[in-house]
Protein backbone atom coordinates (compact mmCIF):
# COMPACT_ATOMS: atom_id res chain seq x y z
CA UNK A 1 0.00 0.00 0.00
CA UNK A 2 2.72 2.40 0.67
CA UNK A 3 4.74 1.54 -2.20
CA UNK A 4 1.46 2.47 -4.41
CA UNK A 5 1.27 6.07 -2.71
CA UNK A 6 5.11 6.53 -3.24
CA UNK A 7 4.34 5.94 -6.86
CA UNK A 8 1.89 7.66 -7.67
CA UNK A 9 2.67 10.45 -6.37
CA UNK A 10 5.82 10.46 -8.49
CA UNK A 11 4.22 9.56 -11.73
CA UNK A 12 0.83 12.21 -11.56
CA UNK A 13 3.61 15.09 -11.75
CA UNK A 14 5.38 16.56 -14.77
CA UNK A 15 9.01 15.61 -14.49
CA UNK A 16 9.88 19.37 -13.61
CA UNK A 17 8.70 18.63 -10.57
CA UNK A 18 10.40 15.04 -9.60
CA UNK A 19 13.78 16.34 -10.36
CA UNK A 20 12.88 19.19 -7.72
CA UNK A 21 11.21 16.81 -5.18
CA UNK A 22 14.13 14.30 -6.07
CA UNK A 23 17.12 17.00 -5.64
CA UNK A 24 15.17 18.62 -2.73
CA UNK A 25 14.50 15.29 -0.85
CA UNK A 26 17.87 14.45 -1.03
CA UNK A 27 19.58 17.39 0.31
CA UNK A 28 17.44 17.46 3.52
CA UNK A 29 18.46 13.84 4.16
CA UNK A 30 22.05 14.64 3.69
CA UNK A 31 21.56 17.64 5.81
CA UNK A 32 20.62 15.61 8.76
CA UNK A 33 22.93 13.16 8.26
CA UNK A 34 25.56 15.58 8.31
CA UNK A 35 24.71 16.52 11.54
CA UNK A 36 24.28 13.62 12.81
CA UNK A 37 27.49 12.02 11.98
CA UNK A 38 29.17 15.32 13.40
CA UNK A 39 30.38 14.54 16.90
CA UNK A 40 30.23 18.33 17.79
CA UNK A 41 27.34 19.47 16.82
CA UNK A 42 25.51 18.82 20.01
CA UNK A 43 28.75 19.15 22.31
CA UNK A 44 28.58 22.07 23.82
CA UNK A 45 32.71 22.19 24.70
CA UNK A 46 32.79 21.85 20.42
CA UNK A 47 34.08 24.24 17.91
CA UNK A 48 31.03 22.95 15.35
CA UNK A 49 28.76 23.10 18.35
CA UNK A 50 24.91 24.14 17.69
CA UNK A 51 25.53 27.17 19.85
CA UNK A 52 28.48 28.51 19.19
CA UNK A 53 27.24 28.54 15.14
CA UNK A 54 24.09 30.35 16.29
CA UNK A 55 26.39 32.54 18.49
CA UNK A 56 29.11 33.70 15.09
CA UNK A 57 25.76 34.54 13.31
CA UNK A 58 24.92 37.45 16.14
CA UNK A 59 27.07 40.11 14.52
CA UNK A 60 25.55 40.00 11.70
CA UNK A 61 21.91 38.93 11.11
CA UNK A 62 18.98 40.49 11.51
CA UNK A 63 16.71 38.09 13.25
CA UNK A 64 19.84 38.51 16.51
CA UNK A 65 17.32 39.20 18.69
CA UNK A 66 15.56 35.94 18.09
CA UNK A 67 18.57 33.51 17.64
CA UNK A 68 19.73 34.87 21.34
CA UNK A 69 16.73 32.90 22.69
CA UNK A 70 17.65 30.12 20.34
CA UNK A 71 21.15 29.93 21.96
CA UNK A 72 20.07 29.28 25.52
CA UNK A 73 17.99 26.21 24.09
CA UNK A 74 20.92 24.91 21.90
CA UNK A 75 20.89 21.52 21.92
CA UNK A 76 17.25 21.08 21.88
CA UNK A 77 17.27 23.71 18.56
CA UNK A 78 19.66 21.41 17.15
CA UNK A 79 17.97 18.40 17.77
CA UNK A 80 14.92 20.22 16.57
CA UNK A 81 16.75 21.00 13.41
CA UNK A 82 18.25 18.07 12.82
CA UNK A 83 15.27 15.88 12.61
CA UNK A 84 13.18 18.16 11.06
CA UNK A 85 15.69 18.03 7.77
CA UNK A 86 15.52 13.88 7.86
CA UNK A 87 11.80 14.21 8.24
CA UNK A 88 11.19 16.86 5.47
CA UNK A 89 13.59 14.90 3.19
CA UNK A 90 11.72 12.19 3.71
CA UNK A 91 8.18 13.26 3.50
CA UNK A 92 9.27 14.69 0.31
CA UNK A 93 10.67 11.81 -1.35
CA UNK A 94 7.86 9.76 -0.53
CA UNK A 95 5.14 12.39 -1.12
CA UNK A 96 3.95 12.24 2.37
CA UNK A 97 2.80 15.94 3.73
CA UNK A 98 4.44 17.19 0.49
CA UNK A 99 3.05 20.87 1.04
CA UNK A 100 3.74 20.94 4.79
CA UNK A 101 6.90 19.62 3.91
CA UNK A 102 7.66 22.20 1.26
CA UNK A 103 6.26 25.18 3.38
CA UNK A 104 9.08 23.81 6.51
CA UNK A 105 12.00 23.37 3.90
CA UNK A 106 10.90 26.97 3.05
CA UNK A 107 10.68 27.84 6.54
CA UNK A 108 14.62 26.29 7.30
CA UNK A 109 15.96 28.34 4.18
CA UNK A 110 15.05 31.68 5.03
CA UNK A 111 15.89 30.71 8.34
CA UNK A 112 19.21 29.66 7.21
CA UNK A 113 19.67 32.99 4.62
CA UNK A 114 18.29 35.73 7.97
CA UNK A 115 21.08 34.01 9.84
CA UNK A 116 24.00 32.08 8.09
CA UNK A 117 23.94 33.50 4.59
CA UNK A 118 23.15 36.98 5.70
CA UNK A 119 26.75 38.24 5.76
CA UNK A 120 27.40 36.62 2.52
CA UNK A 121 28.35 39.42 -0.39
CA UNK A 122 27.38 38.99 -2.76
CA UNK A 123 24.29 37.71 -2.15
CA UNK A 124 24.81 34.99 -4.69
CA UNK A 125 27.40 33.23 -3.57
CA UNK A 126 24.87 31.76 -0.40
CA UNK A 127 23.12 28.64 -1.15
CA UNK A 128 20.67 29.47 1.39
CA UNK A 129 18.45 32.34 -1.05
CA UNK A 130 18.35 29.90 -4.24
CA UNK A 131 16.77 26.54 -2.05
CA UNK A 132 14.15 29.48 -0.69
CA UNK A 133 13.44 29.67 -4.10
CA UNK A 134 13.50 26.06 -4.89
CA UNK A 135 10.98 25.18 -2.18
CA UNK A 136 8.93 28.17 -2.99
CA UNK A 137 8.42 26.82 -6.80
CA UNK A 138 7.70 23.47 -5.18
CA UNK A 139 4.89 24.53 -3.10
CA UNK A 140 3.44 26.72 -5.37
CA UNK A 141 3.63 24.12 -8.35
CA UNK A 142 1.90 21.71 -6.09
CA UNK A 143 -0.94 24.26 -5.61
CA UNK A 144 -1.32 25.41 -9.35
CA UNK A 145 -4.28 23.94 -11.69
CA UNK A 146 -2.77 22.71 -14.83
CA UNK A 147 -4.18 24.65 -17.38
CA UNK A 148 -4.50 21.69 -19.47
CA UNK A 149 -6.44 19.18 -17.39
CA UNK A 150 -7.36 21.96 -14.38
CA UNK A 151 -5.93 19.16 -11.86
CA UNK A 152 -3.34 20.31 -9.44
CA UNK A 153 0.55 19.39 -9.57
CA UNK A 154 0.41 16.28 -7.76
CA UNK A 155 -3.15 15.45 -7.42
CA UNK A 156 -3.84 14.34 -3.81
CA UNK A 157 -1.11 15.36 -2.01
CA UNK A 158 -1.51 19.18 -1.83
CA UNK A 159 -3.39 19.84 1.25
CA UNK A 160 -1.45 21.79 3.54
CA UNK A 161 -2.46 20.48 7.07
CA UNK A 162 -2.27 16.68 6.55
CA UNK A 163 -6.11 14.92 7.78
CA UNK A 164 -5.58 13.60 10.67
CA UNK A 165 -9.01 11.75 11.07
CA UNK A 166 -7.82 9.57 8.26
CA UNK A 167 -5.96 6.72 9.66
CA UNK A 168 -3.93 5.74 6.56
CA UNK A 169 -2.14 9.19 6.78
CA UNK A 170 -1.47 8.95 10.01
CA UNK A 171 0.43 6.08 9.78
CA UNK A 172 2.34 7.34 7.19
CA UNK A 173 3.36 10.50 9.18
CA UNK A 174 4.45 7.91 12.30
CA UNK A 175 6.36 6.79 9.36
CA UNK A 176 7.61 9.46 8.01
CA UNK A 177 8.76 10.61 12.18
CA UNK A 178 10.17 6.97 12.40
CA UNK A 179 12.38 7.50 9.86
CA UNK A 180 13.77 10.07 10.78
CA UNK A 181 14.69 9.10 14.77
CA UNK A 182 16.33 6.06 12.54
CA UNK A 183 18.17 8.20 10.32
CA UNK A 184 19.51 10.46 13.25
CA UNK A 185 20.32 7.17 15.35
CA UNK A 186 22.48 5.69 12.29
CA UNK A 187 23.90 8.67 11.89
CA UNK A 188 25.15 9.21 15.19
CA UNK A 189 26.64 5.78 15.10
CA UNK A 190 28.62 7.18 12.16
CA UNK A 191 30.32 9.71 14.17
CA UNK A 192 33.89 11.06 13.70
CA UNK A 193 35.51 10.42 16.85
CA UNK A 194 38.74 11.88 15.76
CA UNK A 195 38.83 15.31 15.99
CA UNK A 196 42.01 17.02 14.95
CA UNK A 197 43.27 19.75 17.43
CA UNK A 198 43.38 23.68 16.07
CA UNK A 199 46.77 25.50 16.09
CA UNK A 200 46.80 27.87 18.47
CA UNK A 201 48.30 28.98 21.74
CA UNK A 202 46.83 27.18 24.87
CA UNK A 203 45.25 29.67 27.14
CA UNK A 204 43.70 27.67 29.36
CA UNK A 205 42.65 23.48 29.86
CA UNK A 206 39.41 22.48 29.37
CA UNK A 207 38.58 20.83 32.47
CA UNK A 208 39.48 23.66 34.28
CA UNK A 209 37.40 25.67 32.66
CA UNK A 210 33.57 24.82 32.88
CA UNK A 211 30.83 26.71 31.43
CA UNK A 212 29.86 30.12 33.32
CA UNK A 213 33.67 31.24 33.61
CA UNK A 214 35.62 34.37 32.64
CA UNK A 215 39.72 34.00 32.95
CA UNK A 216 41.97 37.63 32.39
CA UNK A 217 44.79 36.36 30.20
CA UNK A 218 47.46 37.77 27.93
CA UNK A 219 46.62 37.92 24.07
CA UNK A 220 49.23 37.16 21.44
CA UNK A 221 49.74 40.55 20.85
CA UNK A 222 50.88 41.39 24.62
CA UNK A 223 47.42 43.03 25.53
CA UNK A 224 45.02 42.24 28.25
CA UNK A 225 42.27 40.16 27.36
CA UNK A 226 39.27 38.20 29.12
CA UNK A 227 38.06 34.95 27.86
CA UNK A 228 34.57 33.48 28.65
CA UNK A 229 33.07 30.20 28.16
CA UNK A 230 28.79 30.09 28.31
CA UNK A 231 26.04 27.47 26.76
CA UNK A 232 26.94 29.39 23.64
CA UNK A 233 30.75 27.89 23.57
CA UNK A 234 33.73 30.50 24.27
CA UNK A 235 34.61 33.49 23.26
CA UNK A 236 37.11 36.61 24.24
CA UNK A 237 37.58 40.19 24.36
CA UNK A 238 40.45 42.85 24.19
CA UNK A 239 40.50 44.07 27.45
CA UNK A 240 41.42 47.35 26.32
CA UNK A 241 38.63 50.27 26.93
CA UNK A 242 38.06 51.62 23.52
CA UNK A 243 37.50 55.31 25.39
CA UNK A 244 40.75 56.06 26.58
CA UNK A 245 42.99 52.35 26.99
CA UNK A 246 42.51 51.91 30.36
CA UNK A 247 41.99 48.07 31.28
CA UNK A 248 38.54 47.09 31.98
CA UNK A 249 37.48 43.92 33.63
CA UNK A 250 34.07 41.74 34.08
CA UNK A 251 31.11 42.26 36.85
CA UNK A 252 29.86 39.30 38.10
CA UNK A 253 27.01 41.76 39.84
CA UNK A 254 26.21 43.67 36.07
CA UNK A 255 27.56 40.73 33.94
CA UNK A 256 28.87 43.17 32.15
CA UNK A 257 32.40 44.36 31.37
CA UNK A 258 33.22 47.50 32.77
CA UNK A 259 35.78 50.52 32.67
CA UNK A 260 37.21 52.04 35.48
CA UNK A 261 38.41 54.74 34.48
CA UNK A 262 35.34 56.78 33.17
CA UNK A 263 32.16 54.58 33.70
CA UNK A 264 31.83 52.83 30.32
CA UNK A 265 30.68 49.15 30.17
CA UNK A 266 30.10 46.65 27.36
CA UNK A 267 27.91 43.37 27.38
CA UNK A 268 29.87 40.28 26.85
CA UNK A 269 26.65 38.08 25.58
CA UNK A 270 26.46 40.61 22.38
CA UNK A 271 29.59 41.01 20.87
CA UNK A 272 30.93 43.43 23.51
CA UNK A 273 28.78 46.22 22.04
CA UNK A 274 28.69 49.32 24.43
CA UNK A 275 25.68 49.55 26.92
CA UNK A 276 26.90 52.51 28.74
CA UNK A 277 29.21 55.11 27.29
CA UNK A 278 31.74 56.85 26.96
CA UNK A 279 33.46 54.27 25.13
CA UNK A 280 32.76 54.81 21.05
CA UNK A 281 33.05 51.02 19.77
CA UNK A 282 32.76 47.69 21.10
CA UNK A 283 35.82 45.64 22.62
CA UNK A 284 37.65 44.00 19.82
CA UNK A 285 37.10 40.44 19.36
CA UNK A 286 39.98 38.19 19.85
CA UNK A 287 39.53 34.29 18.18
CA UNK A 288 39.42 31.69 20.30
CA UNK A 289 38.57 27.86 19.99
CA UNK A 290 38.30 24.54 21.57
CA UNK A 291 41.30 22.70 20.14
CA UNK A 292 41.53 19.08 21.73
CA UNK A 293 41.97 19.54 25.83
CA UNK A 294 42.49 22.97 25.43
CA UNK A 295 41.06 26.56 24.96
CA UNK A 296 43.38 28.21 21.93
CA UNK A 297 43.87 31.76 20.79
CA UNK A 298 44.06 31.60 17.01
S1 LIG B 1 38.97 54.70 29.26
FE1 LIG B 1 37.28 53.39 29.57
S2 LIG B 1 35.64 54.71 29.81
FE2 LIG B 1 37.29 56.00 29.48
Amino acid sequence: MAKSFISRSWSSQPISLSILRLWLGLTWIFAGWNKASDAGFLNPSSSHYIGAQLTGYLGSSPIAFFLRHLIEHATLVGWFVMLSEFAIGVAVLTGVALSLAALGGLGMSVGLWLSSSWSVHPYFLGSDTAYAILWLVLLVSLHQKSAKSGQRGTGRNTKLIPDITDRREVMRLIGVGAAAVAGALIGGRFKKTISVPLAGTAIVKLADFPVGSTKNFQAADGNAAILFRTKAGVFAYSAVCTHQGCIVSYSTTSQWIECPCHGAAYDPNRNAEVVRGPAPAPLAKIKVAISGSNIVQL
